[in-house]
């Protein structure tokens, strides 16, 4: 056990920028386990514009360098924040659990299942410097925000919309991505973003899903490419848009539960926007706006028509909660679900324990999504527990390939 973890970033873009709000609420609200001790950055305009920041939140600047490696040979780290385009998230997080230091990787957590693996073989094969077991946890905010944590109680300890029978998340609007930004450029790209929505967004809808009504048996899958803009990044040789604009899937639970999800934005004219899981006692109608379900709560209404809005159903979660319980999923009262993650992914290093998400439960939810593609690619029915255990991976083969994985 260690009282400071000493956290390295290795990815100073978008989504590092919301890490780093999360160490800073932490410490903010008397959190004292953690500092930003290193940056890692191929871009150094972006390394720099966060060491200022981390300078000027926690009073000294951390090192910069521009990989993991440089990061992990001069051990100016304990633990990793990885936040880097998918195709890169295993090189680093395996290069930073051979060198001894633990990690949280931003889902999807490894552009493929094996890439995950990789990862995985690595921290069993590992220890950490300070000694004991190396730490993989997931990077996944949504089922820690208090409107998800609230609504997956609500369905499973109290039963309020009675048992679940089918759901339908289906988002539709005319709002292509701007490809011309490196954030969004990469992300248009099979070979660095392992695929598109399903894994960016989705993989939030994949792991809160499961989370809250257990893994999904199997997928019937069909999507399409519409955009065809040139990506021309320095990582891979230029080439058209080859993700996933458009798709409709089905997916089905042993337990006999349905659920449809299907989005597209290349939808021109009239948007829609349908979030509703239906049971045998009544339905929740989800608030959230993108692939997040319940991160904002979700409105009961029940088959005789009676009304529970979710601020009633948030208030019965927080009475039925312990001091204990309150302060190990909302600590420091804090009910964002990034800082949640950062701050109990140094407490597992600290502590030496699990975090609240581990390598297991983040592969079942990326395996998930890589069944939507295995199907699309086999025109078939796929099992999600082939996907997961490498039986069924065509899609994903010429990734792997291309990487070495
Ligand atoms: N949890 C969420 O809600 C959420 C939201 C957005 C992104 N993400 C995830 O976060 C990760 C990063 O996404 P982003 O939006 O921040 O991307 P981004 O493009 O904004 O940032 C990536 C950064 O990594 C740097 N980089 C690229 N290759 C590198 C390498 N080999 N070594 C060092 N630095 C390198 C880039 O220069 C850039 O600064 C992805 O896994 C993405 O899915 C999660």
């Amino acid at each position: 056990m260690s009282d400071t973890v000493r956290v390295g970033m290795v990815g100073c873009g978008g989504i590092a920028g919301a890490h780093l709000n999360g160490y800073e609420a932490l410490t903010q609200a008397g959190y004292e386990r953690c500092g930003v001790s290193a940056l890692c950055d191929v871009n150094e305009e972006n390394a720099n514009a966060m060491a200022d920041r981390v300078e000027q939140s926690f009073g000294s600047r951390p090192a910069v360098f521009a990989t993991a490696d440089e990061m992990v040979e001069a051990e100016a780290a304990d633990a990793a924040d990885i936040c880097l385009p998918h195709a890169y998230h295993h090189t680093a997080a395996v290069a930073c659990l051979q060198g001894g230091m633990h990690v949280m990787v931003e889902k999807p957590v490894g552009i493929t299942v094996k890439a995950t693996r990789r990862m995985m073989e690595a921290a069993a094969a590992g220890t950490a410097r300070s000694g004991g077991d190396l730490v993989i946890a997931g990077a996944e905010q949504i089922r820690r925000c208090i409107g998800a944590r609230a609504i997956e109680w609500a369905i499973n300890d109290r039963r309020m919309y009675g048992h679940p029978v089918f759901f339908s998340q289906e988002v539709f609007s005319g709002a292509p991505f701007d490809r011309s930004s490196y954030n969004m450029a990469w992300r248009a790209l099979k070979l660095l973003g392992g695929g598109g929505q399903i894994l960016d967004g989705g993989a939030h809808f994949a792991d809160m899903i499961q989370h809250v009504f257990g893994p999904v048996d199997e997928v019937v899958c069909t999507m399409r490419t519409i955009d065809d803009t040139i990506i021309d990044l320095p990582d891979v040789d230029a080439q058209p848009v080859d993700v996933e604009d458009y798709w409709t899937a089905t997916l089905r639970w042993e337990s006999g539960l349905i659920g449809h999800w299907a989005w597209s934005n290349h939808a021109w004219g009239r948007n829609l926007s349908t979030r509703m899981y239906y049971g045998t006692e009544g339905s929740l109608a989800d608030r959230q706006e993108w692939q997040h379900p319940f991160q904002f709560g979700a409105d009961l209404t029940l088959c005789d028509g009676t009304e529970v809005p979710y601020e009633e159903i948030e208030q019965q979660y927080l009475a039925s909660l312990s001091e204990d319980e309150k302060s190990r999923l909302f600590p420091y009262g804090i009910t964002d679900g990034i800082a949640i993650e950062c701050w109990d992914f140094v407490e597992a290093v600290a502590e030496g324990r699990d975090p609240e998400i581990g390598a297991e439960e983040a592969l079942q939810a990326k395996s998930l999504c890589f069944a939507l593609y295995e199907s699309a690619e086999a025109n078939a029915p796929v099992k999600v527990a082939d996907v997961r255990e490498g039986r069924v991976s065509a899609y994903q083969d010429p990734i792997d390939e291309y990487w070495g994985i």
